[in-house]
């Protein structure tokens, strides 16, 4: 596995609300990699987004970049990650964004803080077993374990003697950082015998949400008060996924993932530590809807919601998941491929950012649709296989044009789980979010205008809608995707180019003055071999 600076979680890195930080990341591995700094908004600098193939092409092994990350309206917890094939199950770490010098807390201010990163575990070189998978076109890697901090903890043999610890002391708040780095599974966490109060979620505060359990999606980080108050001894903290799909159980990776919350002083240790009986089974579904539907806004005069309300650009966007056709020499195959309307996104040669900035032409298309190809019985059980078309579709918008994207999720294929979608350069309120399919006469009036949550990813529910809104005001080129890497890597994704504004201030920064250069990516080095056919055969059922 990648890492950076010779640890799995990377460091820390903390800054105060505003901040600028500049990182030089130098590429000792064996292939390309980028960084991307997840729910920092980087106002009018796409150049430092660290998206591949998106905002710049990957930092060559041997070479080195500076990214410039602007911190503005964040506070609370984020972090970093590698956004180049999947280094980023070794290449992430937390950013903690303190309050502003001088300001604080809307809550009493915590005695300690803790982080707490989930992870998962790959086994062999996970680079080279995604290329050969992209190759075959049947499945994309499955992990072996999750961890946390780093370790699957002692419930996995091989970690037993190496579980993380976390020290507390009696009588005290602390507040938690948690962040979901795993790779391509939602998870339940809970502590045993302990409460927890989430404050904040992707960098936002919200209203308190008092909970004996939290899910959490890849993506998402959440703020959590703990109090120390039970008797002491040794509690397991555990985190089990949640399995969101019909697919065969087969696929999801039954350890859970442990560490140990110790408390400090003389008292006669447990063989065992207990474990959290409040930890939801792999497939509560209920018990996550119920927990996800908890999150509001705190919206008051210090922390004010500025919803849009008067939309003016809507999107419908189905997700599903379907396949492709690929020729090479001798056959015809078909790959797995993930859709958003429909289309699969496929990587260009040279990123977006750069061809839009300079007027290159024949990178991307701008013709992403605003509706899928037709509308059916999106969470009906029977369908037949789907082909999606392979594209660079984005989708241009105006400076400060208010955006209202509905996400229908299908059943199509094995894709009826939930999708956590990730918008890069801007958070979204949630307005809204329900079972089955969107109604886009009666939805609305449920609408949450008042106290929606503001976040960067947020998960459509499994065989149901969910609505979002932001203010596009950010100039720049930005991805959004799903943040299960799995459907990310087949397909499920786009781009948004925001244009600049009528001033300087609300148009595009200078690029740096060394940008990396772009080697072919994995898809279209795919299509030279193959002839991967970019969906000129592909006949979509729906239409
Ligand atoms: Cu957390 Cu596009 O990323
Ligand atoms: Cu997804």
């Amino acid at each position: 596995m990648l890492a950076v600076n010779g640890s799995i979680p990377g460091p820390v890195i903390r800054v105060h609300k505003g901040d600028t930080m500049y990182v030089n990341v130098h590429n000792q591995g064996y292939y390309g990699v980028t960084i991307h700094w997840h729910g920092v908004k980087q106002p009018r600098n796409p150049w430092s987004d660290g998206t591949d193939y998106i905002t710049q092409c990957p930092i060559e092994p041997g070479s080195n970049f500076t990214y410039e990350v602007i911190f503005s309206t964040e506070e609370g917890t984020l972090w970093w990650h590698a956004h180049s094939d999947w280094t980023r199950v070794g290449v992430h770490g937390a950013i903690v964004i303190f309050p502003a010098i001088g300001t604080t807390y809307p809550f009493p201010k915590p005695d300690d803080e803790e982080i707490i990163i989930l992870g998962s575990l790959y086994s062999g070189n996970l680079k080279s077993s995604l290329d050969e998978d992209l190759h075959s076109g049947i499945d994309l890697p499955h992990s072996v374990a999750y961890t946390i901090n780093g370790e699957p903890g002692d419930l996995c043999p091989c970690s037993k003697e190496t579980t993380y610890r976390w020290m507390v002391e009696y009588g005290k708040t602390y507040l938690v950082r948690l962040v979901n780095a795993a790779v391509s599974a939602d998870l339940f966490f809970a502590v045993a015998q302990h409460n927890l109060t989430v404050v904040g979620t992707d960098a936002h505060y919200t209203k308190p949400i008092n909970t004996s359990y939290i899910m959490i999606s890849p993506g998402q980080t959440m703020d959590i008060l703990l109090t120390t108050n039970q008797s002491l001894g040794h509690y397991y903290i555990a985190a089990r996924q949640f399995w969101s799909q019909d697919a065969p159980a087969v696929f999801y990776d039954p350890v859970n993932a442990t560490m140990i919350l110790q408390y400090k002083g003389n008292y006669t240790i447990p063989s065992s530590p207990t474990f959290p009986s409040n930890l939801p089974f792999y497939k509560d579904l209920r018990s996550a809807i119920t927990f996800t539907n908890l999150f509001k806004s705190l919206a008051n005069k210090d922390y004010p919601v500025n919803v849009p309300l008067n939309i003016t650009t809507r999107m419908f966007i189905t997700l599903s998941m379907g396949g492709i056709i690929f020729h090479n020499l001798t056959s015809t195959l078909e790959a797995k491929a993930s859709s958003a309307n429909n289309i699969s996104w496929s990587n260009p040669t040279t990123d977006v950012l750069l061809a839009y900035y300079r007027n290159i032409s024949g990178v991307y298309t701008t013709d992403f649709p605003d509706q899928p190809p037709s509308y059916f019985n999106f969470t009906g059980d029977d369908f037949p296989y789907t082909l999606t078309e392979l594209g660079t579709k984005v989708k241009v918008l105006n400076y400060n044009e208010a955006v209202e994207m509905v996400f229908q999720s299908t059943n199509l294929v094995e894709g009826a789980g939930l999708h956590p979608m990730h918008l890069h350069g801007h958070s979204f309120y949630v307005v809204g979010s329900g079972p089955g399919i969107y109604d886009n006469a009666t939805d609305p009036k449920s609408f949450n205008l008042v106290d929606p949550v503001e976040v960067n990813t947020f998960g459509v529910p499994k065989e149901g809608w969910l609505a979002i809104r932001f203010v596009a005001n950010n100039p720049g080129v930005w991805f959004w995707h799903c943040h299960l890497d799995r459907h990310m890597t087949w397909g499920m994704s786009s781009v948004f180019i925001v244009k600049n504004g009528d001033t300087t201030e609300t148009s595009i920064r200078k690029p740096p003055p060394q940008l990396p250069l772009c080697k072919a990516s994995f898809r279209l080095r795919l299509e030279n071999i193959d002839g991967l056919d970019q969906g000129k055969e592909n006949e979509p059922i729906f239409s």
